[in-house]
């Protein structure tokens, strides 16, 4: 949502903003902007579009400068258009903004009766009018922005460039991601590290309500609230800037999820000890372990994953738990209680909707514990326990390899508290565990499917619905193979519980309509047969996730995809990689911008 570059050192600036913007266009993509100093006067392009647009409108406007910040945006206020897009400049203060100021309206009518002229509809200008407002009372920038900044509520990260100081520019963050890239005579800002990358691997990470002046060979950071310097941590990153490459992909989404065999083996080093079949405290230990209950928060892929682990805290651990999701949970005054265990599951660890939730609940005083891809974010941070997902960087918009990470931790967590609470008799335990050693193997297998599925694609981009039918553990994994359509090839898909398609959907099926059933050997085959006969005799299109070798129930079928035989509880896994690649090849086949499709971001910085 809105990604953030900002550069300050002896390369041409445009140069690195642009490279910087383009690893962070999965955040937004709909406009972008850059302002560089370019000798005494701070030049702004904006272009509507991708940062493609924007390079082409660079080639024509000479541009340059060894300072300059630059923004690409996924729209909240006002539609995407050159106004609205980010540098914001008012008298030779450029700002570009990610997040959203929740007081904007009536810090705009004020700015407005003491005569600021708005140029755009966003939130973002009402900063750059403050901002003007305090340095015409005669404050310098870094105090400027400073009164500001107390002016305003919500979540942000800004970076602001002035004219008249072309020595330093200035960050400030509150709950907005923004880190800061220390180099050699250079220092860069960007909302995520694979922007910082080429450059150098040394970061710091702000916090919340800190505020950053940043010049060439040196980085001050303070706290807005009271002006006390704080001394900047400086982390080294191990990764390479290849994470943010598509190796011989298309795209990134196909890497990602052929990423998946070693994502799981990633996830789990450390974690098991397959020698005794045991699971490693190391942070699978939540400090609490007498809770009767467990709440899981989160959004979109993220709350499917939750769904998958109330079925693992029920069925392994024998504790409720229920799955909600971030945006809904935080307005309805839930009922917890101090012996709920409250879980928040997010890739990025910065979506508002999940952060807001986090926050209420740990003013309640109920324990959290996050599940992240991304490490210090600020869902990661503010948790009292985190276990990271060891996915790496996820770039496709659409959450593939983070996806499984997540099941898989909520598997061994589930796996753990049932260990600890003497849930499970030892013989299941030992088996389990063995078969998250059979995984990574199953799971390359898996990938085999592709070929088949690459193969049946074509049927299927002109169709108008899809239904995506499973039963128990599997009808997230239904929810989520109809998500992933939905978000690249723009297909309207529906994921149902198999059992409830005879009380509404069944009424959609006809001879253009395929559905997709999720039928494995297993507790539920037979039932799921029954939905199949259900689907056949209406005339729907039926393609099947079956086991291989199942020869009664691919008859059944139009469309056979077969994948290995596994434990119940490691279905989700196998059968989410062939749904992932079915909405890959349609969409791909239908042309659509895979790894950026319309209207989404990759990551939810607004509630
Ligand atoms: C956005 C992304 C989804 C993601 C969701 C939650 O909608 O497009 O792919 O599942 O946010 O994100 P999180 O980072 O909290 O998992």
């Amino acid at each position: 949502m809105c990604g953030i570059m900002g550069y300050i050192g002896p390369k041409d600036a445009k140069e690195v903003l642009i490279d910087g913007l383009r690893r962070l266009e999965y955040r937004g993509y709909d406009s972008s902007g850059i302002a560089v100093l370019d000798g005494a006067e701070l030049r702004i392009a904006r272009a509507v579009g991708k940062i493609s647009s924007l390079e082409s409108l660079l080639g024509k406007e000479k541009i340059s400068g060894n300072l300059g910040i630059g923004h690409t945006r996924w729209a909240t206020h006002g539609r995407p258009s050159e106004n609205n897009a980010h540098p914001h400049m008012v008298n030779g203060v450029a700002v570009v903004h990610n997040g959203i100021i929740e007081n904007y309206a009536e810090l705009k009518r004020e700015l407005i009766s003491k005569g600021s002229v708005f140029r755009s509809e966003t939130d973002t200008e009402v900063i750059s009018h403050l901002i003007d407002s305090y340095l015409s009372k005669g404050e310098d920038l870094f105090k400027a922005v400073i009164s500001a900044i107390r002016r305003l509520e919500g979540a942000f990260a800004i970076a602001v460039v002035s004219e008249k100081e072309p020595d330093y520019f200035i960050v400030a963050k509150n709950f907005s991601p923004l880190i800061i890239g220390v180099g050699e005579g250079e220092n860069f800002v960007a909302s995520d590290i694979p922007a910082l990358l080429p450059y150098t691997r040394r970061i710091i990470t702000l916090s919340e309500n800190e505020i950053a002046k940043i010049s060439r060979d040196k980085t001050e950071i303070f706290d807005i609230r009271n002006g006390v310097q704080i001394k900047p941590e400086i982390k080294t990153v191990d990764m390479s800037p290849s994470v943010a490459e598509k190796e011989g992909h298309k795209h990134f989404m196909h890497k990602e999820i052929f990423e998946i065999p070693k994502v799981f083996t990633d996830t789990m080093l450390g974690r098991i000890d397959r020698e005794n079949s045991e699971l490693l405290p190391d942070e699978l230990a939540v400090r609490t372990m007498d809770f009767s209950r467990i709440i899981i928060v989160a959004c979109g892929t993220s709350y499917h994953a939750g769904l998958i682990g109330k079925y693992y805290f029920e069925q392994i651990s024998k504790i409720p738990a229920e799955a909600e999701f971030a945006s809904e949970f935080r307005y309805r005054n839930p009922v917890l209680k101090k012996d709920d265990l409250a879980i928040f599951i997010s890739q990025s660890g910065e979506t508002a909707d999940t952060l807001g939730a986090l926050k209420d609940v740990k003013e309640l005083g109920i324990p959290t514990l996050a599940i992240c891809n991304v490490m210090n974010s600020s869902i990661a941070r503010l948790a009292d326990n985190v276990i990271y997902t060891r996915a790496g960087i996820e770039i496709g918009v659409a959450s593939t390899k983070a996806f499984i990470a997540q099941t898989e931790v909520l598997l061994m967590l589930s796996l753990f508290f049932a260990s600890r609470r003497g849930t499970i008799g030892e013989e299941e335990r030992k088996r389990l565990i063995n078969e998250f050693s059979r995984m990574p193997g199953i799971l390359k297998n898996t990938l085999k499917t592709e070929s088949y599925i690459k193969e049946i694609a074509p049927r299927f981009i002109r169709s108008r619905d899809f239904i995506y039918l499973g039963r128990g553990i599997n009808f997230p994994v239904a929810l989520e193979g109809a998500l992933k359509l939905k978000e690249i090839s723009y297909i309207h898909a529906e994921g149902y519980a198999a059992g409830e398609m005879k009380h509404g959907p069944i009424a959609l099926i006809d001879e253009d309509v395929p559905v997709l059933v999720i039928a494995n050997r297993g507790s539920n085959l037979k039932k799921i047969i029954s939905n199949i006969l259900e689907a056949k005799s209406r005339g729907g299109i039926l393609i099947g996730v079956i086991t291989k070798g199942d020869e009664e129930t691919k008859r059944l079928l139009d469309f056979a995809i077969e994948v290995d035989e596994t434990d119940e509880f490691f279905q989700p896994f196998v059968n989410s990689l062939p749904l992932q690649l079915m909405a890959y090849h349609i969409a791909d086949m239908k042309g659509t911008d895979v790894d950026q499709p319309r209207n989404l971001a990759k990551s939810v910085t607004v509630e």
